[in-house]
This record gives structure tokens, sequence and C-alpha cells, in this order.
């Protein structure tokens, strides 16, 4: 915060707390004269009696450990307490505790390959809580995806899926990069190439001489990527076009979105986050869900 609002934050807190300690001063009173305040409601009068001294003493306790906690932790505006806490610290104390405790049941992993991770029910569980944590969010609760989020479980690999695939993939992260088509093909040309996408998916119903221009634009601008035979190639993150596994939806009209507009996916990269042996060990979940 600014000095001239840390200053008017230390300076309120100070200024109310000697302001109570004041107020409870001055209304102290030891003698019990007995005497009323005056205030009489329907017959029944309010004394002015002292305060109990055990509240009286608790009050004046309270302040002083005010006073302390706040010379000890922050909390009067930028002051940084004596005691140097911090909640970043306190986080990274617990981090390094944890660490120590769990780094070395990861660890035992490390020479596992994800097959035998797989068939590793212990291994499976700690994966299936790391990914429930992290992943699930964008590729499902059971793995299976949705719109522009890949299904884990399906034998199509955007990525491949040998170990070090995957292991590269989710340590740092994909970036898919296909461009949008429109103002080299045209509206004619993306319809053209999505008749042809259709076909190579064995689509019914193509029309096949829209699909055969369509060809003539896969082979000039599309093979460089997804292939001669449509089949994609994984250093891309190009998909199989001749199946019906989508990314991106099945309709025509989607699929034609994407070859008008192009397509962005980004997965991101979870090294820092988790560390190489947690990545093996979710990795390990990622096979299990794909192995039947
Ligand atoms: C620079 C490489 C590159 C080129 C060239 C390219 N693509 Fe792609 N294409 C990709 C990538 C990568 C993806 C996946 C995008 C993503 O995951 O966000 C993709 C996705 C697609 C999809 C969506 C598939 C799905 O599962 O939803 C279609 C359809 C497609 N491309 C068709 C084409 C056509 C037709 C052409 C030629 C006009 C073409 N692509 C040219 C890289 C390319
Ligand atoms: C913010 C959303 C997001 C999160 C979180 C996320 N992913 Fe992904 N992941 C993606 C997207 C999007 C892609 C596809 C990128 C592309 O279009 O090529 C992807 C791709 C993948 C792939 C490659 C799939 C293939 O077909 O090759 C794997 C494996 C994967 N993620 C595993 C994980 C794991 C394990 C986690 C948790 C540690 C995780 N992801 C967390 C969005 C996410």
């Amino acid at each position: 915060m600014s000095t001239g609002f840390s200053i008017f934050v230390t300076l309120g807190t100070i200024l109310s707390m000697v302001g109570f300690f004041l107020l409870l001063y001055m209304n102290r009173k030891i003698e019990n004269p007995g005497e009323t305040t005056g205030h009489n409601y329907d017959g029944i009068e309010e004394y002015d009696n002292p305060l109990p001294s055990w509240w009286y003493w608790w009050f004046i306790l309270t302040i002083i450990y005010g006073a302390g906690y706040l010379n000890y932790y922050p909390g009067l505006g930028n002051f940084q307490g004596i005691g140097g806490w911090s909640s970043v610290g306190a986080l990274e104390q617990d981090q390094v505790l944890a660490d120590a405790k769990y780094g070395p049941i990861y660890a035992q992993y490390r020479d596992y390959t994800l097959d035998e991770l797989a068939e590793t029910p212990a291994a499976v569980k700690m994966g299936q809580r790391i990914y429930a944590s992290n992943c699930a969010v964008c590729h499902g609760a059971d793995g299976k995806g949705s719109f522009g989020f890949p299904n884990l479980t399906d034998e199509e690999w955007l990525w491949g899926n040998t170990d070090e695939d995957i292991h590269t993939t989710i340590l740092g992260g994909r970036n898919a990069y296909m461009n949008g088509w429109e103002t080299v093909l045209g509206d004619d040309g993306i319809m053209e190439a999505t008749e042809y996408v259709l076909q190579l998916a064995g689509r019914e119903g193509v029309d096949t001489e829209l699909a055969a221009k369509g060809a003539v634009h896969f082979g000039t601008f599309c093979i460089a990527c997804h292939g001669a035979d449509g089949k994609g190639m994984k250093i891309f993150g190009a998909p199989n076009l001749t199946n019906e596994i989508w990314l991106y939806g099945n309709s025509r009209s989607r699929i034609a979105h994407v070859i008008r507009h192009g397509r962005n996916g980004v997965m991101p990269a979870f090294e820092q986050r988790l560390g190489k042996d947690k990545v093996h060990i979710v990795a390990g979940y990622v096979r299990s869900l794909s192995n039947p």
C-alpha cells in the first residue's frame, strides 16, 4: 500500500487502541457508592456500578496482547513485524515440509515405465489425486475431455503417447498452431477443403466433386502438418483427420470454422508446479486411462 495510506492505517490503529484504554481508564470506578444513573423505566432504576474487575483487567490484557501481536506480526500498515512472518513464507515452509515428507514417496517410482506405473495400484491412486486437482478442470474428471480439450482415454494422440511424448507434453506444455485459411482459400475454397476433410474421415453423403477440389487445396496447403494421408503429425500436434475423433466438433460447420479461422490449443506446462516426480506419477495415471 502507499506510504500515506500505511500511515493512515497505522495511526488509526494505534490511536483507537490508546482511545480504548483512555475510555476504560477514565470511566473506571473503584468504589460502589450505590448511585443510580438517573434512568428510570416504569419504576425500574439503573445502577451506576463499577465494571467487574476481572472484566476490566481482561480488557486491559487484550489491549496489551493486541499491541504485542501488532509488533510481532505484519498488521500496522506497511510495518513487516519484528517476527518476519509472511503468508508466502508460511506457505513455503509448509511446502518444504510437505516435500520432505512426500518427496520420497513419489521418488520411489522414478524408474518405473508408464506401463509399470499404470499397473501399480498405489501409484495410480496417487496419480489420480494429482490429476483431480490439476488436470480435471480441463480434461474432465473421467479424462474424456470436451470441446477443445483432448480426450485422454482414446487411441488418438495429438502429441504422441510414448513415455517420452507424454512426459514432454505435461512437463513443458504444448502450443498447437494452425493458422486460418480464410484469406488464402476464400469461401469456396473453405467449403471444398471441408468436404475433403469429411471424405477423409469416411463420412457418408459427401459431395465428391467438391471434395476433389478440396483434395487439391489439401495437397497444397495442409499436408505440411496433417501429412499426405491426413493422419496428422505429432511434432506439430496436428490431428489425424481420417477418423471421427474431433477436438473442435464434428459438424460440417464446426470443421469449416477451424479451417477458416485456425486454432491454437494450449496445454499448460507443469514442471514448475508439480516437479518431475509428480509429473511422472500423473503421466502413469494418464497411461492407465487409455490402457484397456
Ligand atoms: C501449420 C500446421 C498446419 C497446417 C498447415 C494446417 N493445419 Fe489443421 N491443424 C493443425 C493443428 C496443430 C491442429 C490442432 C489445433 C489445436 O489443437 O488447437 C489442426 C486442426 C485442424 C482441424 C480440427 C481437427 C479436430 O479434431 O477438430 C481441421 C479440420 C484441420 N486442422 C484442417 C486443416 C486443413 C483443411 C488445412 C489446410 C487448408 C490445415 N488444417 C492446415 C495444424 C495445421
Ligand atoms: C488449462 C487447461 C488444461 C489443463 C489444466 C491441463 N491440460 Fe492437458 N491439454 C490441454 C489442451 C488444450 C490440450 C491440447 C493442446 C492442443 O490443442 O494441442 C492438452 C493436451 C494434453 C495432452 C496431450 C493429448 C494428446 O492427444 O496428445 C496430455 C497428455 C495432457 N494434456 C495431460 C494433462 C495432464 C496430465 C494435466 C494435469 C497435470 C493437464 N493435461 C492439465 C489443456 C489443459
